[in-house]
């Protein structure tokens, strides 16, 4: 089996490339990335891509076709993959997100891939109130990051392949350890907080609803959606990925972890205007579906993780949130570096790019 994974370098990435190195052991691995993360890496223990066949580094929306040639399935991870880094480079994403995503899926369909399998996210659902969303439910896209996932379903679900199963993992907010982690998600954030300043600062009023899953629980519905027959969800599917048990507001977020780290004091920002994305997301589908493949980590599991990794690092930085794990800031350094245009294309090739930093 040959597995193309785009968006390998990034926080979910290597995750997942362990993950399907342990589940099929002598499937060719190929990685496709342009590295703007290259270099962030919170591991001791060496470059993820090592566990892969090949590293190809490029643009997806310059991904050339013959890539596809002989590749049984593909993992779409690449993205401009935050609601700041939308906001801030909307053009890019929706390039990079929408136009190059749909391409890929219609170019993996003429090379007969077998699993097509899309990174979607439950952002898609923004400000819902009155009870968890399910599939068929009405989308409140808020941003331009959300909007481009609502794109991308749209036209896979219009596209009709005939002998691929396309598979659109609405995935809840990541959290966890990876060996490029992001300190730009919610638990991740908190738990940072508490280690490097005894302090978990909510931003908003807390109330916002939150669904959760950790990045090793994603690695196994990707797993499940590379394998899943067509009696399993149909040609073209859509599903939430989580677990009920992990809708929670981010103020229960922020109390869990302060819990989990003695000593911690949680403030939030009463005055803060209300944050406008709070959903809480039905899982059901997806435990009907693929009960074999049920999210196993729970919170603290998923926070002793965290600070196992990062004690394994020494991390101690206060100024985390303007760091090298905050994703726009790493971007934004690059085109202050003038490594990167606007449009989020590199002009300096990725391995240079090393050299000169
Ligand atoms: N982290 C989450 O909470 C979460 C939740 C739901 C869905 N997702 C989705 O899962 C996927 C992976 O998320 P992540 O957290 O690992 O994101 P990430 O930002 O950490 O990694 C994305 C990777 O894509 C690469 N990339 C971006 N633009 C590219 C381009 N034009 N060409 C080639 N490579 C490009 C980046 O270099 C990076 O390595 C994304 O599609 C994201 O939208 C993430």
């Amino acid at each position: 089996m040959q597995i193309l994974i785009t968006g390998n370098m990034g926080y979910v990435g290597p995750v997942v490339v362990r993950h399907l190195r342990r589940r099929w052991p002598d499937a060719k691995l190929i990685g496709y990335d342009t590295g703007y993360f290259a270099d962030c890496l919170t591991s001791a223990e060496g470059l993820p891509e090592t566990l892969l066949d090949t590293q190809l580094f490029g643009d997806v929306r310059d991904l050339p076709p013959a890539l596809l040639d002989g590749v049984d399935a593909v993992v779409h991870l690449a993205a401009i993959s935050n609601d700041p880094m939308g906001s801030r480079y909307e053009a890019a994403t929706n390039e990079i997100n929408a136009r190059a995503s749909i391409r890929l899926a219609a170019l993996a369909h003429q090379a007969g891939v077998r699993a097509f399998v899309f990174a979607s996210s439950c952002s898609i659902y923004g400000f819902a109130e009155g009870g968890p969303r399910r599939e068929g439910d009405t989308l409140n896209p808020l941003t331009a990051y959300a909007r481009s996932k609502v794109a991308v379903e749209e036209s896979l679900h219009a596209m009709q392949p005939q002998a691929m199963t396309v598979t659109c993992l609405r995935f809840a907010t990541a959290c966890g350890m990876s060996p490029r982690l992001r300190l730009d998600l919610v638990l991740n954030d908190f738990v940072a907080g508490a280690l490097a300043s005894q302090e978990i600062s909510v931003l908003s009023d807390g109330s916002p609803w939150r669904p959760l899953i950790e990045v090793r629980d994603m690695a196994r519905a990707i797993e499940w959606a590379i394998a899943r027959d067509v009696e399993h969800g149909g040609r073209v599917l859509s599903v939430n990925v989580g677990s009920d048990a992990w809708n929670l507001q981010v103020r229960d977020i922020a109390q869990a972890v302060a819990r989990a780290v003695p000593g911690t004091r949680v403030s939030v920002n009463s005055a803060a205007p209300p944050d406008r994305r709070s959903y809480r997301v039905d899982f059901g589908l997806y435990r009907d579906l693929a009960p074999q493949h049920q999210p196993r980590i729970g919170l603290a599991e998923a926070v002793q993780a965290l600070r196992d990794g990062l004690g394994a690092i020494d991390f101690a930085d206060p100024g985390y949130r303007t760091g090298r794990c905050i994703r726009l800031t790493v971007l934004d350094q690059l085109r202050d570096r003038a490594a990167l245009g606007s449009d989020l294309r590199r002009l300096v090739p990725a391995a240079e790019e090393r050299v000169a930093a």
